[in-house]
């Protein structure tokens, strides 16, 4: 039997006896973290998997039945369909029913997409499609890919896509920690060249997917999967915008935030000191590259959300202005978002390079779940040894009970700057250490430390256990 976290409940209207003996060769093209979870929910729910990557450590491991990534379940997964035969690993793509195409899409240095991946994988395919074929995209891709370049590779092979071939995109939306439990359950979009092309993909999916699942046209869904990156990218913008207003009003923006989304129909995102990860970061510029005049407020908020680490360096440079000589700063966490070991597009190795830039700054990182500088081995309190700033960049769960009095004492300078609102401030202040909030405006921030008496800045009434 396979895994349960692998097994899906068909939806009833895909039956059982629908799919009874309707066993599939389908071909997986990049083994990432949406290619091998896709791979593996194939081949636990009834087909027969070719999985194909470029990269030959990932074959062997997948040959043995492992996996780098770790991700619940899907190791067992993997493991359960390799020794059943289910799931091979190959460096080419072989003759099948169907093509699932999840490789990466990165951005250029002008922001456009990359697609050279999603082509060379089309190619490859080439040899192997015959008549009947489905070829689907599943890599996140510019509103168009599918109908105008794969389907414009697909025609190089004689056979015409939409009579020929069945061509439909079908985007992830996939959360890393939980991509198999994501996959089984989450709504899908799913867009066809054509009608029949979305309907085969439809049923192709339905053995494992327990969501509802939308038909539409290949551009709809391609613009779907952006939009859904986009509305979180320009809402943390706005977060973003509003934490620097504050600041100037010496009121919190957390606050305003947290009061804001009581009511009913708001719900603003958090600040922070950019945004990171190779979707949000990256998936709202497939839109600017292919409407520049229109997609003012995208763009707007991409750059907006790009300038947080300078905006983070800034108040770091105000809040050590008084010391001479040498300034250490020592940054917790380097990853995109908490908990996880992705450091993909994240805006604190950004500010880590800003700083050392600067001249005059020694920067020190610590994140157990990934290494950067040797930020993994690192302790924390080690490394506040000398520090003249502690940063807090990301919040890891570890980073939420710490020994501020430990801190304290190693410190040459007494300086928190929280970009998270992780900590209490009273905590953090008790032990003798300046607070700093990004998004709390305080006259203090300006001088550092040293500067006086803390003006309390507005910060209402509510209580610690309100934060
Ligand atoms: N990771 C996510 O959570 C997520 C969620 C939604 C959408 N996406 C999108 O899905 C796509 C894949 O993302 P990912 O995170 O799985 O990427 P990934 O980098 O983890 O994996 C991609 C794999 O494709 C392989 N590859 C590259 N070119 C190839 C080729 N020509 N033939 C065979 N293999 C090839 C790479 O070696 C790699 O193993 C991207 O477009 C991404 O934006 C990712």
């Amino acid at each position: 039997m396979p895994p349960e976290a692998a097994i899906s409940v068909r939806r009833p209207s895909y039956g059982r006896q629908e799919l009874k003996g309707v066993r599939m060769k389908i071909c997986v093209i990049g083994l990432g973290y949406v290619g091998l979870p896709t791979a593996a929910m194939f081949a636990a729910n009834g087909h027969y998997v070719v999985g194909v990557d470029v990269c030959d450590r990932i074959l062997k491991a997948l040959g043995r039945g492992e996996t780098f990534i770790c991700e619940p379940g899907l190791g067992e997964a993997v493991r359960w369909a390799v020794s059943e035969g289910r799931l091979i690993a190959r460096e080419d793509p072989e003759p099948a029913d169907a093509y699932i195409i999840c490789v990466p899409t990165p951005i250029n240095p002008d922001h456009s997409a990359d697609l050279s991946y999603i082509e060379r994988a089309v190619r490859s395919i080439l040899p192997c499609v015959r008549k009947g074929n489905m070829v689907i995209l599943e890599s996140t891709s510019p509103p168009g890919t599918t109908r105008d370049l794969v389907c414009g590779i697909l025609g190089g092979s004689g056979l015409t896509p939409g009579t020929d071939l069945y061509v439909a995109y079908c985007p992830e939306r996939v959360l890393p920690g939980r991509i198999l439990t994501e996959l089984v359950h989450n709504s899908r979009v799913i867009g066809g060249i054509n009608s029949e092309s979305a309907i085969k993909a439809r049923t192709l999916y339905s053995c494992f997917v327990r969501g509802e699942m939308y038909i539409t046209d290949s551009v709809t869904a391609e613009m779907c999967k952006l939009v859904e990156n986009t509305y979180r990218d320009v809402n943390i913008a706005l977060a973003a915008e509003l934490a620097m207003i504050c600041e100037k009003l010496g009121i919190n923006a957390w606050e305003v935030i947290r009061y804001a989304n009581k009511h009913p129909r708001v719900n603003l995102h958090q600040p922070g000191p950019g945004v990171g990860g190779h979707c949000i970061a990256v998936d709202p510029w497939f839109i600017v590259q292919k409407q520049p005049e229109t997609a003012r407020m995208i763009g707007l908020a991409r750059r907006i959300n790009d300038s947080m680490p300078r905006y983070v360096l800034e108040r770091i440079k105000a809040l050590l202005k008084n010391i001479s000589g040498g300034r250490k700063v020592c940054v917790l966490g380097v990853t995109y978002k908490p908990d996880v070991d992705d450091t993909r597009e994240s805006p604190v190795i950004r500010l880590i390079s800003m700083l050392k830039a600067e001249g005059g700054y020694s920067v020190v990182a610590v994140d157990r779940h990934a290494d950067y500088e040797g930020s993994r081995g690192r302790d924390l309190y080690e490394a506040v040894k000398g520090c003249h700033l502690l940063l807090l960049a990301v919040n890891h769960r570890e980073f939420e009970r710490v020994d501020f009095a430990r801190i304290r004492e190693r410190m040459a300078y007494p300086c928190v700057l929280d970009t998270r609102n992780f900590w209490r401030a009273e905590e953090v202040e008790a032990a003798g250490l300046s607070y700093h909030l990004l998004g709390w405006g305080k006259q203090s921030d300006e001088e550092g430390p040293d500067g006086g008496v803390p003006v309390p800045a507005a910060r209402g009434f509510g209580g610690a256990e309100d934060r």
